[in-house]
């Protein structure tokens, strides 16, 4: 199959890249590098010794986006591309109204136009904002609670619309809880540009040396040890739940919004442990003020996955930490590398 992977040298996407080139599927990269590096997608290559096309551009660019669709003619898209900074989004929510939102309506008007009728997009368990139970399922109502949550809502309420319009299209809604981890070979993982906004990024800097600690946010919260708890995803199942979210996509029409996460919390002080582990070594740590916005707890209801997608996943904290640890000690400054 034809798949337009936007995004696709970012963070998840190189990953799921792997596993299409590794099903055989004909993949075709845009992204404008605005937050990746060509050479994440020389590494794919080298990985999955097999060529793809890759063009560089913005989402937001109505004719470069009609051109890549009117010449690759996808089957189907996989849309990664996007501004994904929680705290960003609030100094600059309109780059973020226009990236993540704009950006998804030139999109899907592109894939109209040409009769592309498929899409997964990267939605985020953010939309649900505060808990009113636990774990998340996909009924929950959602209430995000900062911009970027919000593209996140809208962009999930345009492609519904979209879908009801045309009989013919259907969508999977991805909601991917906490994700993390490395490819197993070492050679791709998270390579934030900035200092990290998230904990797993922050402990690996920490773990190798490039930080000197790592700031607790709060240690009060009702949690079995008082520090934040949440699902982690290992990279590599969020990878393979693109693929069968594809192949779910093929089977009917519609909408679909499905968690994407393993039902199982770690908290900030466990993960700090697990990584210590995996690492051989201590990982100092302090404990700051609770950061504006966080939550206790966020776990994710897995049973539409599992009935829908066929999925769960497979990997746990430790794989999670071992294998951010490799690509970490033979990546210290990522692709810069
Ligand atoms: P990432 O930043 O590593 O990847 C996003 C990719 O999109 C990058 O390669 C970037 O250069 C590209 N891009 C950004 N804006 C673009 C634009 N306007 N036009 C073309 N390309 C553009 O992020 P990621 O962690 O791989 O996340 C992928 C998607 O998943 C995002 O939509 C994000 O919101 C969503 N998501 C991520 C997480 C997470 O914690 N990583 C959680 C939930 C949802
Ligand atoms: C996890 C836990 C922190 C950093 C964010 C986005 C969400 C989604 C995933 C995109 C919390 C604690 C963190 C640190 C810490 N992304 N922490 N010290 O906030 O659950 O989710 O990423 O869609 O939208 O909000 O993830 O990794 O930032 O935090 O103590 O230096 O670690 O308080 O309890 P979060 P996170």
């Amino acid at each position: 199959m034809r798949v337009l992977v936007t995004g696709g040298a970012g963070y998840i996407g190189t990953h799921t890249l792997l596993r299409l080139l590794e099903a055989e599927h004909e993949v075709l990269v845009y992204d404008n590098f605005s937050n990746s590096s060509p050479e994440a997608l020389r590494r794919v290559r080298t990985l999955s010794n097999r060529d793809f096309e890759s063009r560089e551009g913005d989402i937001r660019d109505v004719g470069a986006m009609n051109s890549v669709i009117g010449d690759f003619r996808p089957e189907a898209v996989v849309h990664f591309a996007g501004l994904k900074a929680v705290g960003e989004s609030q100094e600059k929510p309109l780059e973020y109204y226009s990236q993540n939102f704009g950006g998804s309506v030139t999109l899907l008007d592109a894939m109209q136009r040409h009769g592309c009728n498929r899409i997964v997009f990267s939605s985020s368990a953010t939309v649900y904002g505060e808990a009113q139970y636990l774990p998340f399922d996909e009924d929950h109502p959602r209430a995000p609670t900062n911009p970027y949550g919000r593209t996140k809502a809208m962009v999930e309420d345009i492609i519904r619309d979209w879908t009801t319009s045309r009989p013919q299209a259907s969508a999977v809604l991805l909601r991917y809880f906490n994700p993390v981890g490395a490819h197993s070979s070492g050679r791709i993982g998270e390579d934030p540009s900035d200092i990290p906004n998230n904990l797993m990024p922050f402990v690996a800097q920490v773990a190798v040396g490039r930080r000197p600690e790592v700031s607790i946010f709060g240690n009060d919260y009702e949690t079995r040890d008082g520090t934040g708890e949440r699902d982690y995803i290992h990279v590599e199942d969020l990878a393979a739940a693109h693929l069968a979210a594809l192949d779910y996509s093929a089977r009917g029409t519609g909408t679909e919004a499905i968690n994407v996460g393993t039902g199982r919390g770690t908290t900030v002080l466990e993960m700090i442990a697990a990584f210590s582990r995996a690492a051989g070594r201590d990982i100092p740590y302090r404990i700051a003020p609770p950061r504006p916005g966080d939550v206790a707890r966020s776990l994710a209801a897995v049973t539409r996955a599992e009935r829908l997608l066929g999925w769960t996943a497979q990997h746990g904290i430790d794989e999670i930490c071992a294998s951010t640890w490799a690509w970490q000690v033979a990546n210290p400054r990522g692709y810069a590398d």
